[in-house]
């Protein structure tokens, strides 16, 4: 309950992140700032709580991948949260500001933390809300979560790796005060590591549409569970 009107409390005043050094008041900016910094405790918070209801039971996650895929999720919550805060400070955001880095901070949040809390909670529901015993099969669920946890680990360590150096090169200015690198140069240089982030957003894609085929089986082959089969509508 205090992480969420925590959230709700702080998050509304944290919006100027999105506009340091912009025509904003700097006075806005530097309340953005704070506000952003304070929200580190409360999400921390969060996935504390998150992460320790599984006291006593860790062991499930050598035979749940479902829980193993919600525990990742709320690993990569803490991730994003942390990195938030840093890159609200006005001086790093100077330096990630329009680079790869933002990118790098978005997938990790919408990857990692929504996407696999989503897939995890599609799992849980898709056997009871069709009334199946269990679904198709648990080893696609953990070939998903493998390439997922890997696609999401290649994609944001390429956009951490090109994000700072674009903002280095961008920085970066001669004697007379000249920039020494134009934009195409920081274009041509990221490109190895697009490689590696265009790898990653297939591994992702690809446990998605392993997930799907799985749910489809799971509805279409499965049988009815004993429970829901023998129900009788009521009255
Ligand atoms: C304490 C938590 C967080 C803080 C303080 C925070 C802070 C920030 C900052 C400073 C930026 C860069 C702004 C810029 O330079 O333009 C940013 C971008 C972004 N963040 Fe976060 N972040 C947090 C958590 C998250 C999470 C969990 C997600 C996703 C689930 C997320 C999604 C995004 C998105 C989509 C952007 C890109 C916005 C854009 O440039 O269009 N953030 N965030």
């Amino acid at each position: 309950i205090i992480h969420f009107w925590a959230l709700i409390f702080l998050y509304i005043w944290a919006g100027p992140h999105h506009l340091h050094y912009t025509a904003l008041p700097e006075w806005a900016a530097t309340l953005g700032m704070v506000f952003s910094i304070m929200l580190w405790m409360p999400s921390w918070g969060g996935m504390i709580n998150g992460l320790m209801t599984l006291s006593g039971a860790w062991d499930k996650l050598r035979t749940d991948p479902i829980l193993r895929m919600m525990v990742v999720a709320v690993g990569f919550y803490g991730m994003a949260t942390f990195e938030g805060p840093m890159m609200s400070i006005k001086s790093v955001n100077s330096l990630s500001h329009y680079t790869d880095w933002t990118i790098g901070h978005v997938h990790s949040g919408a990857l990692g933390w929504n996407g696999m809390i989503t897939f995890g909670a599609i799992y849980y529901l898709t056997p009871r809300l069709w009334g199946r015993d269990r679904l198709y099969s648990l080893s696609l669920v953990s070939w998903h979560f493998w390439l997922a946890t890997i696609g999401i680990v290649l994609y944001a360590s390429a956009m951490w790796v090109t994000g700072i150096m674009e903002g280095l090169m961008w920085r970066e200015v001669d004697q007379n005060g000249f920039l020494v690198n134009a934009f195409a140069d920081t274009v041509a240089a990221k490109f190895p590591m697009y490689v590696v982030r265009g790898l990653g957003g297939v591994l992702y894609l690809a446990g998605a549409i392993i997930m799907a085929w799985n749910l489809w089986a799971t509805v279409a082959r499965q049988p009815m569970a004993a429970s829901t089969a023998a129900a009788v509508p009521a009255e």
